[in-house]
């Protein structure tokens, strides 16, 4: 190369630094300049607003009008009031040509020509229906979960919508509350990388973007919390409780730039969160600069009368709207006792002009105001539904959400050539349960069950027998006779048992949560003729079933795995995929255990058997049945050489950790690599286990991985007496394994800087 074209080179080089400077600085300059032209035109906007018309930016209706051709619209009353401004957002509504319609009456026929925001609860799927988010948890794989929201999006936002009620992010440590099926689990880590990957889902490239849809972190705050498992029941927890364990998945959102929040029905120790300033404005704005929108849960404005808070519907709309709700679900409040409060100078109009700022902010960062419909595309809404492609996710999430409980004798893998299979229990031909709550517009009819599933699986000389036995909740022992004969002639029995989808979700709290029905009995009375059994449980929380624990040689939590339930059981059961899920939540051994979760404190006596006097039970174990991140495979995986970089660490350095991971079985598995830490002595306590990172890894067999993860700051650091955030130093486990029972453990140092 020539001088020249060497010095050509070093001037380019170096200027490659200016230029990007400035080209970055410019780009910086121009989303600046562009978000300053948004809130002029907010201004001016507000300008022309009457009250009546700011406020009813503020209300949310639910779509009340007709289903038509699978579409829901919004009744004529409804209509009139988009006429006259008196409607921000509708929930529920769907179909892309409907609210084609429904928008253009907002924008052609209201006095400001505000366009809608649509909103629906795009929880696990929209069409295409994944695993119940417990389930999604259950993969620990964030990035298949962060596809899975993704194919929820371009399916949802093709059909007009805008705006999911998702992700629901609420830790739940007791499994009598049926809303545990909704949420990642119990702990805040794992929740946390749950929440924010269905964030980036959800969202995707940006709200403006084509095929995203804003996301909406829920229910703020620690609803999860509900005293003895009753759904919105009471919660009193402490502060330091509910910032350590209840809203780290909620700062994971903020963090992954969620642009909406939703208020739970909850109070916690005396305030409704729907009335909570200190959740708010405090937590949410103020500490973690949060600068979407907030709707409240349905209802939940108006039900500040029922707490007890507020006398009036009118006091319950100014508490909710200065406490920093925005947004008032299906209360009517805001729009009906708020204007005259206004006039009458109770409640500021500022607060209702931040509020109102808020919300065509959002309509413009959804790109609303360019192009009303600009997300709504009836041949789009063909096109991307449920496609081969989605399909083929959702089995993949379906195979990888299932959790191996028991696998004596290596009953599983089956064989796809046995003579004959029988598939028996109430739950091997259900088309509606593998959908589980909250199942958008997903339709029984294109869901595989657990039969279908197997055979499509199986060899063509292969004869599988069906016979449901029971049904999920009766007491009917009829079938008991017929399912035994089959099982009688059969190589192999599997028993698809456990809740009905209605049976976890919202409202849907049980004070028993064993096998509902006869299916214990069942399950009794076909152990008895000796087959090789399998047991593929649908559940919506953990169970408790000790007879079928103990008993029963092979068992498969399946939750409920979505549109490719059964093409996704199937593979797992005859192999083709290796088990590799882990419970995101520990399963008791009896519901008197409850609430029991592994990263509890020690307490002054801990569990000893040599010490009466300890924390533990006269009837029962203290451990539960299946701990937290529990899971089998059909491989075999070995843990050694637990390192860490370093004995000794000051509080603002980050730690090495890793750990050598081998496949010592015959099959390619998958193996989640966990790592807790415990801070041995602090100011206030601290949980004997606290998970901090994991890794869903892939092994062939006889390969040997080693697996790193770095700990900072933050992962040592706890709420103090005083609520700050710190390290303290002093010693440190670290353990790595599995589950989080059978690890090998470490410890180091924190040291003073
Ligand atoms: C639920 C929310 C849901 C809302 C709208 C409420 O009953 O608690 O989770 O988003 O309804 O459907």
């Amino acid at each position: 190369m020539s001088v020249f074209g060497r010095n050509r080179l070093t001037t380019v080089v170096l200027l490659i630094p200016v230029f990007s400077f400035l080209f970055l600085g410019r780009a910086k300059g121009q989303t600046q300049w562009a978000e300053a032209l948004i809130e002029r035109k907010i201004d001016s906007l507000l300008a022309l607003m009457t009250l009546e018309e700011k406020l009813g930016q503020l209300n949310q209706l639910a779509a009340r009008g007709d289903w038509v051709a699978g579409e829901k619209g919004i009744t004529e009353e409804q209509k009139q009031m988009v006429r006259r401004g008196e409607v921000g957002s509708f929930l529920n509504a769907t179909g892309a040509k409907t609210l084609k319609e429904i928008q253009r009456i907002a924008v052609e026929e209201s006095r400001l020509k505000i366009p809608l925001i649509f909103a629906y609860d795009v929880i696990h799927g929209f069409r295409t229906i994944f695993p119940i988010p417990l389930g999604e948890a259950a993969t620990w794989n964030p990035e298949l979960i962060e596809k899975a929201s993704r194919v929820a999006a371009i399916e949802a936002s093709a059909a007009g919508l805008h705006w999911t009620f998702a992700p629901m992010v609420d830790i739940a440590r007791d499994p009598r509350w049926g809303r545990i099926a909704e949420g990642a689990g119990e702990d805040p880590y794992l929740g946390s990388t749950m929440s924010a990957a269905r964030v980036r889902g959800f969202q995707g490239e940006g709200l403006g973007k084509v095929g995203t849809l804003l996301a909406c972190a829920k229910h703020f705050a620690a609803y999860g919390g509900a005293e003895a498992g009753r759904d919105y029941n009471t919660v009193d927890i402490s502060e330091r409780t509910l910032r350590t364990i209840y809203l780290p998945p909620f700062k994971a959102a903020v963090d992954a730039g969620v642009g909406s929040f939703m208020s739970a029905f909850n109070e916690i120790a005396g305030m409704p969160s729907t009335a909570s300033a200190f959740l708010f404005t405090k937590v949410l704005r103020d500490e973690w600069k949060f600068t979407g929108i907030v709707v409240s849960d349905w209802t939940a404005v108006m039900e500040l009368t029922r707490h007890g808070v507020a006398a009036t519907q009118g006091e319950a709309g100014v508490l909710a709207l200065r406490a920093g709700v925005d947004i008032d679900m299906e209360s009517k409040i805001y729009v009906t006792d708020l204007p005259h409060l206004v006039r009458q100078g109770k409640l500021s109009i500022d607060v209702v002009d931040r509020a109102v700022r808020r919300v065509l902010r959002m309509k413009y960062r959804l790109g609303l105001f360019d192009d009303p419909y600009r997300f709504n595309d009836p041949d789009r809404e063909k096109a991307v539904t449920l496609t081969a492609d989605h399909r083929a996710l959702a089995r993949t999430v379906g195979a990888q959400s299932l959790v191996l409980l028991k696998n004596e004798n290596r009953i599983l893998p089956l064989s796809k050539n046995l003579k004959t299979i029988a598939v028996l229990g109430p739950l091997a031909t259900s088309k509606r349960d593998p959908i589980g709550s909250w199942g958008a517009v997903g339709r029984a009819e294109e869901v595989v069950t657990v039969l279908e599933g197997v055979r499509n699986k199986v060899a063509s000389g292969t004869k599988i027998l069906h016979a449901a036995g029971c049904s999920i909740d009766s007491l009917d022992r009829r079938g008991f006779e017929e399912a035994r004969r089959l099982a009688e002639q059969s190589d192999v029995v599997l028993i698809v048992i456990g809740e009905s989808h209605r049976m976890s979700g919202e409202a849907s709290s049980r004070t028993h949560i064993g096998l509902p029905g006869v299916q214990e009995e069942f399950v009794r009375e076909i152990a008895k003729t000796g087959k090789p059994m399998v047991v593929v449980l649908m559940n919506g929380r953990p169970l408790t079933m000790p007879w079928v624990y103990e008993n029963v040689p092979a068992i498969l939590v399946t939750w409920f795995a979505g549109t490719e339930a059964g093409n996704a059981i199937a593979d797992v059961l005859f192999g083709d995929v290796t088990p590799g899920g882990k419970l995101p939540v520990t399963f008791p051994r009896s519901l008197g255990q409850v609430p029991i979760y592994y990263n509890h404190k020690n307490t002054g006596r801990p569990a000893s058997d040599q010490d009466f006097f300890t924390s533990k039970y006269l009837d029962s174990p203290v451990t539960p049945q299946f701990p937290f991140g529990y899971g089998l495979s059909y491989t075999k995986f070995v843990y050694s050489d637990l390192k860490v970089g370093t004995e000794k660490i000051r509080s603002t350095d980050s730690l090495r950790v890793s750990v050598r991971v081998k496949n010592d079985g015959d099959g390619k598995g998958d193996e989640v690599v966990q790592l807790y830490i415990q801070d041995l002595v602090a100011s206030v306590t601290r949980p004997v286990k606290e998970l901090r990172r994991f890794r869903r890894i892939t092994l062939n067999p006889g390969e040997i991985k080693t697996v790193e993860f770095t700990l900072g700051y933050d992962d040592l650091a706890f709420y103090n007496q005083e609520m700050k955030f710190v390290v303290e130093p002093g010693t440190f486990k670290v353990f790595v394994g599995g589950n989080s029972v059978d690890v090998l453990e470490k410890t180091f140092e924190v040291v003073e800087r």
